[in-house]
């Protein structure tokens, strides 16, 4: 692996996913990227603010790159690898304790495969835990139905409209603002992230999909349960109940490969 993975996991329709740091992404020549092209495709700027001006890549990633505070940017990668998006914590308020999360899906045949519920979960755990914020917000057009979908899935709270803030393919629309408080955080979309159904897969993905469940059932389930026994305890037995369903689902994936014809020893497994 020639970048740092900072979280991983596996979705059905998208594959394994990861999330490293944009610097070590971009301009990685063993990373397939269309970075630059991005922010020229119509499906990806017709609900948001990119796109206004002719995009100057080297500007921005100039910029993008040098050391700041203020901002951390993720990139996401999928088998490849490629580089399909970034998801960002910016205007980080270190006396507000409090930051703006941005994402971008660049390559659409990616939309609607759960890549951005995972990625803003993650760099939310990341700003709650490791960087201390109390509220993580974000703006975003009333057309964009999607990004909708994905905060409201996350737990984050429509907390108001901003009336025509945005003027947007030749029309004025509304803004609705979403915020998460540390005290909010749903943990439901965890369920997303699991799953094993290992039919079509190869040995070496059900390898490192048994590989993943287990990292995740040894220390996020564990957060999980003394999370959920502290502060939400009617959601404890769900929780237990799919660490068992989990772990029924290594067994199978695992007897599996015990049964298989071909013997899966990699020299070095990179998980791309
Ligand atoms: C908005 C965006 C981030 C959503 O990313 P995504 O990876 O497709 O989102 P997910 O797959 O996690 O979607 C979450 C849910 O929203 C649904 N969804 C995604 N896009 C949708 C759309 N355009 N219309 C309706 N539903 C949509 C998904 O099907 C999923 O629903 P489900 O959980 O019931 O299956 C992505 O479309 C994108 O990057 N767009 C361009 C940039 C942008 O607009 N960024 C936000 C600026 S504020």
């Amino acid at each position: 692996m020639n970048y740092n993975v900072l979280a991983t996991t596996y979705s059905e329709k998208a594959g394994t996913i990861h999330l490293a740091p944009f610097c070590e992404v971009y301009d990685n020549k063993n990373i397939n990227s269309d970075y630059k092209f991005w922010f020229n495709r119509p499906e990806v700027v017709s609900k948001n603010s990119h796109g206004l001006f002719p995009y100057s890549p080297d500007t921005d990633i100039k910029e993008t790159l040098q050391y700041d505070e203020s901002r951390i940017i993720w990139s996401i990668l999928v088998k490849g690898p490629k580089h399909i998006g970034n998801v960002s914590l910016q205007r980080i308020d270190l006396i507000n304790r409090s930051a703006e999360i941005a994402i971008v899906i660049g390559e659409p045949d990616y939309y609607g495969k759960g890549v951005a519920t995972f990625a803003v979960k993650e760099i939310c755990e990341h700003g709650f835990k490791k960087l201390g914020l109390n509220r993580i917000w974000s703006g975003t057009a009333a057309t964009n139905i999607g990004m909708q979908k994905v905060f409201e899935k996350l737990g984050f709270k429509k907390e108001g409209i901003f009336k025509e803030a945005m003027f947007l393919n030749g029309e004025f629309v509304d803004v609705y603002e979403y915020g998460l408080l540390k005290e909010q955080k749903n943990i439901d979309p965890f369920e997303k992230v699991f799953g094993i159904s290992s039919e079509k897969q190869s040995d070496q993905e059900l390898i490192n999909k048994i590989e993943e469940i287990r990292g995740k059932n040894n220390k996020r389930w564990m957060d999980l349960v003394r999370l959920a026994f502290d502060s939400v305890p009617e959601k404890a037995k769900d929780i237990m109940k799919k660490i068992v369903d989990c772990d029924k689902q290594i067994q199978e994936a695992s007897s599996k490969l015990a049964n298989s014809d071909k013997i899966p020893m990699p020299k070095s497994y990179t998980g791309n």
